[in-house]
């Protein structure tokens, strides 16, 4: 797959020692990692590893407390996991009303834009609340894309959608990196991340146990010399085994 064709700039984000805690709970330890133009990541980990506070910092709406982020200087988008659409607007009427919020200086062309990148064009005048999950979803990434950011980030974007929803929602997706758009997501589902990530990252309590590509996860277990280690079917295999390897 091919992450170099670009308008946009090299290496988008780079994250140095990123650290938060809420309280005396260490939500993200240290984090340092750079993200490539096109690159598609998929970030995994148990409940309360730290996905979801990752993808805020980001986003740039949970500040850390400690560490850098270096970017274009042109915000991320934002896809979160309980997104804020007004179920009783139209698709171009939430579009344009989120296109103003952000102040784009060309609000309308910004939602025509949308609706077309996003197949979204013969749904304009429906009501969101009657759109199919799959429709709604598009709706989230349309919204996190108004202001073409270098890079998107999505929290579970597929969680709640059927196979064949999902099927669709991640051709879109992959489409994305086709103008040197960055996308990052969350997902529990090992499969999507072995089918449509470039790279995985595997957090867990709030450490980065690895960043690489499927293949190289597979390997990094596979040659462990730890009890434990064995060849592995498959990711989700692997993923549970580097786990229990590291501890967890
Ligand atoms: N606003 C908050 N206040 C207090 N603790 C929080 C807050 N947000 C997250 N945490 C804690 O930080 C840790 C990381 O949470 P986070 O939601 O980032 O995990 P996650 O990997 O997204 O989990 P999940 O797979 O369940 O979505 C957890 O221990 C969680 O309880
Ligand atoms: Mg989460």
């Amino acid at each position: 797959m091919s992450t170099t064709a670009s308008t946009k700039p090299r290496a988008p984000l780079t994250a140095r020692a990123l650290s938060k805690r809420f309280g005396a709970r260490v939500a993200l330890r240290e984090l340092s990692f750079e993200l490539a133009p096109g690159e598609r990541v998929g970030i995994v980990g148990p409940n309360g590893a730290g996905k979801t506070t990752l993808l805020s910092i980001l986003a740039g709406v949970l500040a850390p407390d400690h560490g850098d982020l270096i970017g274009s200087g042109r915000r991320a988008g934002w896809v979160p996991q309980q997104p804020s659409l007004y179920s009783k607007l139209s698709v171009a009427e939430n579009l344009r009303l989120f296109a103003r919020l952000e102040r784009l200086a060309e609000p309308d062309a910004a939602v025509e834009r949308m609706l077309e990148q996003t197949g979204l064009r013969d749904r304009a005048n429906d009501e969101v609340g009657r759109l199919s999950g799959g429709n709604r979803q598009r709706v989230n990434i349309a919204i996190g894309l108004l202001a073409e950011p270098p890079v998107l980030l999505l929290d579970e974007p597929t969680a709640a959608l059927d196979p064949s929803q999902r099927e669709r929602l991640w051709e879109f997706i992959s489409s994305l990196g086709d103008d040197g758009t960055t996308v990052v997501f969350s997902t529990h589902d090992v499969s999507e991340v072995e089918r449509h990530a470039h790279r995985v990252m595997l957090l867990a309590e709030g450490e980065l146990l690895f960043s690489g590509t499927p293949g190289e996860l597979e390997r990094a277990v596979a040659d462990g010399s730890a009890p434990g280690a064995g060849r592995s079917a498959d990711l989700e295999s692997a993923l549970l085994r580097f786990l229990k390897l590291h501890g967890h």
